[in-house]
């Protein structure tokens, strides 16, 4: 399966879990409240990559209300619930594919939660190279994240995803986090660091452009 196909039944999966979405992440609010703790303080256009339900917009808007935030992701069913919630005036969504769709320029900010674990090295890279392009000169890229906590377990999702495939409803390839920060550095980003956030396997990573 391509990764076009695969990224299409990501989305089947959200749209069937849309009931029962923000109950079961609802319990992981602190990961998603962390990416707001770091932001700059005059960060104001922010771009969301996969903001679902918007779970983690609801404390951002909490603490920047003057944001303008754009978000991109490819499950119309949690963004139909997204624009249910008190904010969402202040939010640009666009229903589509982050390797399809154009990220726009000049953000303070890209962040991400729970929704960058479905890619492989090679394709994250090229993401990562997007979102480094988009930014303005000294923003922020924020993303708090499933990680592997070890190479085994890197080995072993990509093993699924690669022979095993069919067999699973969903499948998660998170990467360690030695791999995502020398992937954010082949694209240039600079002052990355790492920290664990509430989860042993849950990683903020903060990244920033230089030029
Ligand atoms: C686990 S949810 C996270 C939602 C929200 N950020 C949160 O923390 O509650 C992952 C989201 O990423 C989106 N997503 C995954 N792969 C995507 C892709 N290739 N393009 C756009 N959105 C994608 C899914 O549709 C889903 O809404």
């Amino acid at each position: 399966m391509n990764l076009q196909e695969r990224n299409q039944k990501v989305r089947n999966f959200f749209n069937e879990k849309i009931d029962s979405y923000d109950d079961v992440h609802s319990t992981f609010m602190i990961t998603k409240n962390a990416i707001t703790d770091s932001l700059d303080k005059g960060a104001k256009r922010i771009l969301d990559l996969g903001a679902g339900t918007g779970l983690e917009l609801i404390y951002l808007f909490e603490c920047f209300p003057e944001a303008e935030v754009t978000v991109i992701d490819i499950t119309e069913n949690m963004l139909a619930k997204l624009k249910t919630r008190s904010f969402a005036d202040h939010v640009t969504t666009i229903c589509g594919d982050f390797f399809e769709v154009d990220f726009g320029e000049e953000y303070d900010a890209v962040i991400s939660t729970s929704a960058l674990h479905h890619f492989k090295s090679k394709e994250k890279r090229f993401l990562y190279q997007k979102i480094y392009n988009c930014l303005k000169e000294n923003g922020q890229f924020l993303n708090s994240d499933y990680i592997a906590l070890t190479q085994e377990i890197e080995d072993r999702q990509l093993y699924e995803l690669e022979h095993n495939f069919d067999q699973h409803k969903h499948i998660d390839i998170p990467l360690t986090v030695e791999h995502e920060l020398e992937l954010l550095s082949l694209v240039g980003f600079q002052d990355i660091s790492t920290e664990s956030v509430d989860k042993e396997n849950y990683s903020l990573i903060k990244a920033r452009k230089k030029v």
